[in-house]
């Protein structure tokens, strides 16, 4: 059970304006639309009901999860499907405040299984231009590159991907971290870095901060994504903090995943404490829990030493930490301190 939360911190929460920054598309396919789009699609599931869905959604590791994430984004064939998968997040994203969204998607995911890599990004393309004009949320799209997969595959990828430059701006690097270290794909991001591309990369999730070091050191990254292992090397830290290299935390995720025990003994607290640029996401908000009001509420719920001072900061560096233009960072970190001023 969680604790009680102050209701007008949670109100805070709530309604303050914010980034997210770290969210898996496919992560966002709730049970009741993976049935919805099987049925459409005439794509037959090994669950007999969403119920029965859910109840596998019990995970051990991250491997445990990824099984089960990528059987349910097999129900993903037409353009209309991605589109709907994204607006649903966007509607969803739009209840919690959330004025910008850079958002990852897996084009290996649906390309192994012969969607074209066009069906995809114009599917998502189009809920981007749509969530911009009828909810007023800006988004980008950062392509993952699924690091169990081959050097020559995320090579294959890019190219596939070179002709819908305009839809994204950057590239990550995803899917099961052990065994699959950033360097694996050094020079894949290399080229991406002479593409003028931003680079993030999943690192230091279940991965030793040696994966943090080399994300930063030999791939270039911008922002680290989940990274909560850099504590355990104070020099890391040292270098995360004099470089104010952004992290992409992801609370629930981190619990479900087994990553930490428990949210009260989520890390959260140490990495504010020392100085690093840490953000809150829900990562795969489908599958983990909640989507991103339901990790701050949550996460501050259970660590009774977040105050507001540290919600401010943590939206502040949801702003901070995009590859939005500075004039739009301006705009929003405005509407955040009124958002505050209002509640004083
Ligand atoms: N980690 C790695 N790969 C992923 C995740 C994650 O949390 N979510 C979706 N793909
Ligand atoms: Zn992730």
């Amino acid at each position: 059970m969680t604790p009680p939360l102050d209701e007008a911190l949670r109100a805070l929460l709530c309604t303050m304006p914010k980034a997210e920054l770290h969210i898996h598309i496919e992560g966002s396919l709730e049970p009741e639309l993976i049935f919805a789009l099987a049925q459409r699609n005439g794509v037959a599931l090994p669950y007999a009901s969403v119920e029965a869905l859910r109840a596998a959604y019990a995970f051990t590791d991250l491997q445990s999860f990824l099984d089960i994430y990528y059987a349910g984004a097999s129900v993903l064939l037409e353009e209309a499907d991605f589109h709907d998968m994204a607006w649903a997040y966007f509607q969803r994203a739009a209840v919690d405040h959330v004025v910008h969204a850079e958002m990852f998607f897996d084009p290996q995911t649906h390309t192994e299984r012969g969607v074209p890599f066009a069906t995809v990004i114009q599917g998502l393309a189009r809920a981007c231009a749509r969530a911009r004009v009828e909810l007023g949320i800006s988004s980008e799209l950062i392509l993952c590159f699924l690091r169990h997969l081959s050097e020559e595959a995320a090579f294959a990828t890019l190219e596939q991907a070179l002709p819908w430059r305009q839809h994204f701006i950057g590239v990550g690097l995803d899917s099961g971290e052990r065994g699959n270290p950033p360097e694996k794909f050094a020079r894949v991001f290399a080229r991406c870095r002479e593409l003028g591309l931003h680079l993030v990369a999943h690192a230091g999730e279940e991965g030793p901060p040696a994966y943090i070091w080399n994300a930063l050191d030999v791939l270039h990254v911008q922002r680290i994504d989940h990274g909560v292992r850099c504590l355990e090397d104070p020099a890391l830290v040292r270098r995360l903090v004099a470089d104010a290299v952004p992290l992409t935390v992801c609370p629930l995720s981190n619990v479900k995943l087994c990553v930490f025990k428990t949210m009260a003994g989520h890390n959260l607290p140490a990495l504010l404490a020392a100085g690093l640029c840490v953000t809150v996401n829900s990562d795969d908000p489908a599958y983990f829990g909640g989507y991103v009001n339901q990790n701050f509420v949550e996460t501050f719920a259970s660590l009774p030493q977040l105050t507001r001072q540290h919600a401010y900061t943590l939206a502040r560096n949801s702003f901070k930490a995009s590859f939005a233009p500075p004039e739009d960072k301006a705009h929003w970190t405005a509407a955040l301190d009124s958002a505050f001023a209002a509640a004083a």
